[in-house]
């Protein structure tokens, strides 16, 4: 699943158990839902969650959004009923958490055939040290960020410019870009801080992520604008591309747009931001 086919921009979590959320979110604009059977919900609410979401799972009417489910870890005694729970009533990943290694990919894969995308949380240290086998494994087609629980086994501290994460970030990005797969950032805590947001997703997108996980409905809009190519972004491209192909056609290799040389790999990159671009638009498309 790549984004030049279906964007990722905002990745919005809801919990399981959280039935006026799961009603709602049929309506927001969020490229991708994470349906959470794991943090967000409370031991002793487990197994109703997990009828609720299969519920809500069959009746559908998500749309276009796509539907990843978060499960409980295989080593805890909810993970292999929710991984049951997950096959009957359909989504369109499983999203796995505590990852630390791709045999705990393999694990999961045994269990659920051939056909279901598995997504992986890198939110332990050991999983970022091994992002590049984890995001290599054939059955891996994303890669969600879990900054909380980072901060958390780091013993580091938030801060706002995100430094005792950046190498945690930088590593979880090559390895999605390596493996030719999805990269989300982690989530904003500080939910009705809309600038802080803007901030948090701006350096997001500067890293290389393809959107960022959400929890709450008024953080979409923000994020969507931030991960979506910009107006200039797309001008430019378009421009990059036909003096390209005007150089070709007289014979030289290399073209000028803005002062910038244009070349063969920034064609590359022009046609990706116009496909991010399509991807987008028919996203809204409902
Ligand atoms: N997805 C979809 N809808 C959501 C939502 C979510 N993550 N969070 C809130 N909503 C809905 C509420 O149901 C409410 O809908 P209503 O107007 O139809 O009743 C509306 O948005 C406004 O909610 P609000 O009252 O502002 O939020 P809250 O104070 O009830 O809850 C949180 C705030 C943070 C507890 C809640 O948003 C939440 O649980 N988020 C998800 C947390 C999560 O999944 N964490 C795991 C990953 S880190
Ligand atoms: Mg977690």
């Amino acid at each position: 699943m790549d984004t030049a086919s279906h964007p990722f921009r905002s990745v919005l979590y809801i919990p399981g158990s959280m039935d006026r959320a799961l009603v709602k979110a049929r309506s927001l604009p969020a490229d991708a839902i994470i349906f959470d059977l794991e943090d967000a919900v409370a031991p002793e609410a487990k197994p109703a969650a997990r009828a609720t979401l299969a519920g809500a799972l069959r009746e559908g009417g998500f749309g276009k959004r796509y539907k990843i489910v978060r499960t409980n870890a295989l080593t805890t005694e909810w993970g292999l009923e929710d991984v049951r729970m997950l096959r009957e009533a359909g989504a369109d990943a499983i999203l796995l958490p505590k990852v630390n290694a791709p045999s705990d990919v393999d694990a999961l894969a045994d269990l659920i055939g051939p056909d279901l995308p598995i997504w992986v949380m890198m939110e332990t240290p050991v999983s970022v040290f091994n992002a590049r086998d984890i995001a290599a494994h054939g059955r891996v087609f994303g890669l969600v960020t879990g900054t909380n629980d980072l901060t958390k086994d780091l013993g580091a501290r938030y801060r706002a410019d995100r430094l005792p994460l950046m190498n945690a970030l930088q590593r979880i990005v090559m390895a999605a870009r390596a493996a030719r797969i999805v990269a989300i950032d982690g989530v904003y805590n500080r939910f009705r801080d809309g600038e802080g947001l803007r901030v948090e997703c701006a350096q997001g997108r500067d890293l290389g992520f393809d959107g960022k996980t959400l929890i709450h409905p008024s953080q979409i809009e923000i994020t969507n604008t931030a991960f979506a190519p910009t107006d200039d972004e797309i001008s430019l491209a378009e421009r990059q591309i036909a003096a390209y192909d005007e150089s070709m056609a007289s014979g030289r290799g290399i073209a000028v747009v803005d002062g910038m040389i244009v070349e063969h790999l920034h064609v590359v990159a022009a046609r990706r931001i116009l496909a991010k671009a399509r991807a987008v638009a028919e996203m809204m498309e409902e």
